[in-house]
């Protein structure tokens, strides 16, 4: 509910248990007021004020603009950075008007001598306690603006208090690791220039006071950018008590020329508050993916047990290794079979052929539908991989257009993967990945494309543009990607997309209004992806999260773990396969059998269900991950033991999420129990030895 004080002029934005509070202040600005749990009455919220000045300070300076121009001796982050035509690079941007709907409010501001005006939008989630922000830059003027820095916008959270920041950091087969520390009298910056969302920082963070909170209890501020281009969130925290938090398109090498009457909108910044610990945080954060958030088609619908040749075959097959495959795929229970990279053109090895979308004729004679019929007839669905934002140096395409890439004339063109990057900012390049991809989906019964995107950005030239939009590239190109999806989403709307950039280079909340999964690392050993799956649980729900059963000895480390556990960890997200299933034994397929069938009487409660992190993989020999249904009726818990030594009996495990007085049947056990006495007593564990692990379904039966 939005209320609105008119005698203070400030506007209380109120969600589930939290507030959020605006206000107009005596500068014309409109300032942050409050952020935190709910307030009985509207007279309870503090007015909006400007606070004392200091020697050396300006009011300004200490005050919490929530859409700040860079104007006047202001000195933190700035929301919008600009030069007018006249070369003043001075935004003094003042509160105009508001309007509201029942679930967003929009604040226009308005510059003081300039037709340029911004409107700040708020949309609630009230369920979810959180709201997203964006804001609108309208040039009303018949001259362009260069916008140096448009960002989405700013948040504050309780003045002078200590915060721990936490944060998802990672690298190439190491994706979104959980880091957390004090934030300091100083200025966080979290970002990528690498032009994609990027494996190393995610547009995540969470803040508590005082590192107070717990999973279960305990304040937490949080916020997510959905960005999928450079991004950029600052986190500054000055000797004045001031907490600052400022998201959006990353500055670095950016601008916009802003013409004559047009718009600029910002991607949209989430921000959220828990007063139940990073749980509720991460909870909410999931519920608002999986009800608003992802594609609406297959919004609800549960996904696929899928089988990828990739790890199997890399680049060396063809249709009738692929058939045997697919047979042995669909009797252990997979639904959807995806063909990785390798199909097309003269596409050997990574050194040939991206952007020669044709069926290479030697791997498959008869075209792909031959293949496709065989997956069909065994009761599959058909998915396969591309990427369609790259080109090889060797490729038809490339020495048809050697200027379809981003580069600089005079400079050598850095090939990383020996592939450089088409050049989504012009239109022709979109236009030709809209229709190679209409056309493979027209030609051929394609359910699942995984949309691979395989390296970061260098000489970002566009020479063919003007200059003043050399540096929008970095935006165009990530809206570009939208754009295409939307298209052929548009034509195709029963073909599900996957984000995969190397693994999980590309996941945030831009993403994922667009493509339907996400890949989350092309590290797939079971024990490493506990602690990559965790940390994506922060911020992103299970549903999206693809994760592959793959060899017992994992290549990457050499480490051997079992079927089972290697089941276990991958059936805590989007249950895949990619080991070489002609190597299985008779036996292997059996028990595989058996956990494909689990899994697909747990996934509902996985992938629909609230996911509690009941022991971390961080810091503990034992780590266990519970979900429930929406009912609390059924809940499944997935419990590993790294090691266990000196003949130690487990700890029992408390569990969390259930109704305290219902009754509950733990699986394998006579005597039904209270979900009270499953949170403060626990259940028993038999795991052993190293690298054990099991699943315990838990149903209500009173
Ligand atoms: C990337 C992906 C892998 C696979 C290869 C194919 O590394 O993350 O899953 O698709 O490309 O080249």
């Amino acid at each position: 509910m939005i209320r609105f004080d008119d005698q203070r002029t400030i506007w209380v934005m109120e969600t589930k248990t939290a507030a959020y509070a605006i206000g107009l202040c005596e500068s014309g600005t409109i300032n942050h007021i409050y952020f935190g749990e709910k307030l009985p009455y509207l007279s309870d919220y503090p007015n909006a004020s400007i606070e004392a000045k200091y020697p050396y300070t300006l009011g300004s300076e200490l005050s919490a603009e929530e859409f700040m121009g860079w104007s006047k001796a202001k000195f933190t982050e700035p929301c919008l950075k600009a030069t007018f035509a006249d070369h003043v690079r001075d935004v003094v941007l003042e509160y105009c008007s508001w309007s509201m709907t029942a679930d967003t409010l929009t604040i226009v501001l308005k510059d003081q001598h300039y037709p340029l005006s911004v409107l700040v939008t708020y949309k609630l989630y009230e369920e979810f306690d959180i709201i997203e922000r964006s804001a609108t830059i309208v040039n009303e003027s018949e001259q362009c603006v260069a916008l140096e820095a448009v960002l989405s916008g700013s948040t504050y959270v309780p003045k002078h208090q200590n915060y721990r920041l936490g944060y998802l950091t990672g690298k190439w087969v190491g994706e979104t690791q959980f880091d957390q520390m004090m934030l300091t009298t100083t200025k966080v910056v979290l970002e990528s220039r690498r032009g994609t969302t990027s494996h190393f920082a995610n547009p995540f963070y969470t803040l508590d006071p005082n590192g107070q909170a717990t999973e279960k209890s305990g304040e937490v501020y949080f916020g997510a950018l959905a960005f999928s281009g450079n991004w950029k969130i600052t986190l500054e925290k000055d000797r004045l008590g001031l907490v600052k938090i400022s998201a959006g398109v990353n500055d670095f090498d950016f601008s916009w020329d802003l013409k004559p009457h047009s718009n600029f909108t910002t991607p949209s910044f989430y921000i959220g508050y828990s007063n139940a610990g990073f749980g509720e945080a991460s909870r909410n954060l999931h519920r608002l993916q999986r009800q608003h958030l992802l594609p609406a088609p297959a919004r609800g619908e549960l996904r696929k047990v899928l089988y990828n040749s990739w790890d199997a075959t890399y680049f060396d097959f063809d249709e009738d290794l692929q058939a045997k495959l697919a047979v042995e795929a669909a009797s252990i229970g997979v639904e959807l079979f995806v063909i990785d990279d390798g199909w097309f053109g003269k596409r050997m090895n990574d050194k040939a052929g991206l952007g020669d979308w044709y069926v290479n004729p030697e791997k498959f004679p008869r075209g792909l539908n031959g293949l496709i019929e065989k997956v069909n007839a065994l009761g599959m669905d058909f998915g396969l991989w591309v990427e369609p934002e790259m080109v090889n140096p060797d490729s038809d395409l490339y020495r048809a257009h050697p200027n379809w890439v981003y580069h600089f004339p005079t400079r050598l063109r850095t090939e990383i993967r020996n592939q450089l990057i088409l050049n989504l900012a012009r239109e022709d390049v979109r236009e030709y990945i809209v229709g190679f991809m209409d056309e493979l989906l027209s030609k051929h019964p394609i359910k699942f494309i995984k949309w691979d995107m395989n390296r970061n950005f260098s000489e970002p030239g566009n020479p063919e543009a003007p200059i003043s939009e050399q540096r929008e590239v970095w935006v165009r190109h990530a809206l570009g990607v939208y754009e295409i999806v939307t298209k052929l989403k548009e034509r195709h709307p029963k073909v599900l997309f996957q984000s995969c950039s190397g693994g999980g280079g590309r996941v945030d909340l831009g993403i994922i209004q667009y493509f339907d999964q996400v890949w989350t690392s092309d590290n797939t050993d079971a024990y490493d992806r506990l602690r990559i799956q965790e940390g994506f649980s922060f911020a992103y729900c299970a549903k999206i999260m693809e994760a592959w059963v793959s060899d017992e000895v994992h290549p990457l480390n050499q480490r051997k773990l079992s079927l089972k556990y290697r089941f276990h960890s991958a059936m805590m997200g989007n249950l895949g396969i990619g080991d070489n299933l002609l190597k299985w034994s008779d036996t292997e397929k059996e028990e595989a059998r058996e956990l494909v069938e689990l899994y697909k009487n747990i996934r509902p409660i996985v992938q629909h269900g609230d996911q509690y992190r009941l022991l971390s993989p961080r810091n503990n020999e034992l780590s266990a991950t519970m979900y429930v249904n929406r009912s609390k009726d059924e809940a499944v818990v997935f419990i590993f033991l790294r090691s266990n030594s000196f003949a130690s009996t487990l700890p029992k495990l408390r569990l969390d999420g259930l109704e305290d007085h219902a009754l509950y049947l733990i699986e394998g056990e006579q005597q039904p129990i209270s979900g009270k006495a499953l949170k403060q007593v626990g259940i028993k564990l038999n795991l052993i030895g190293d690298f054990d692990s099991t699943v315990i379904r838990i149903n209500r039966v009173g």
